[in-house]
């Protein structure tokens, strides 16, 4: 069994996706929703489906211990962020070395780094004039969206698109692939 843990500060539409997609996978629990904003929609929505969450300050994410007992408490084996902003410190990757993944609202190496989330990165992509946008999977290393890619999907992109319309083209891309790639990366890991 692989015990997963959801990091999101926001709305939590993929972390749903996720959840809904697990629920039927005997050999993958979702175990644990953290996020670092108390008001966060995400929480309420994992209460729904009965998973614990957990809100955590600054402090509490960047020093070392309290997170990694919490943690080993539920027995996760690997982290998702899903729409999670803070920068994630050394001592947690080195804890989870190539067992955390998160989701890009671009494709990178473009429209990332500090700064770069949500509406911000599908504005820069409409001031462009990108023909194309997308979404990335990638590990996540110390620095911001700097990880190694594991997946990319792209969607075309018309001249009358606003940025709001990017965004709802990048986010179906999100909710269709961020799942399954999640359950291949989690097979090949067994
Ligand atoms: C997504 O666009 C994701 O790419 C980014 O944050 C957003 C989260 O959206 N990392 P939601 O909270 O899952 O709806």
């Amino acid at each position: 069994m692989k015990h997963i843990a959801i990091f999101a500060s926001g709305r939590g539409s993929n972390a749903r996706k996720i959840i809904e997609y697990f629920q039927k996978i005997e050999d993958v629990k979702i175990q644990l929703v953290i996020s670092n904003k108390d008001t966060a929609a995400v929480l309420d929505m994992a209460s729904e489906y009965n998973i614990s969450t957990l809100v955590i300050n600054r402090q509490q994410f960047y020093k070392t211990e309290n997170l990694l007992r919490e943690l080993s408490i539920f027995q996760i084996d690997f982290i998702v962020l899903a729409g999670f902003l803070w920068l994630v410190p050394p001592y947690l990757v080195q804890a989870y070395p190539e067992k955390i993944v998160n989701i890009h609202p671009a494709l990178l190496p473009k429209y990332g780094g500090k700064g770069m989330y949500g509406m911000n990165v599908h504005k820069a992509v409409y001031a462009a004039k990108e023909r194309v946008s997308g979404i990335t999977i990638h590990y996540v290393n110390e620095k911001y969206d700097e990880g190694d890619v594991i997946f990319q999907a792209e969607c075309p992109l018309e001249t009358a698109d606003s940025p709001e319309d990017i965004a709802r083209k990048v986010l179906n891309l999100e909710h269709y692939h961020f799942s399954r790639v999640i359950h291949d990366i989690l097979k090949i890991k067994k």
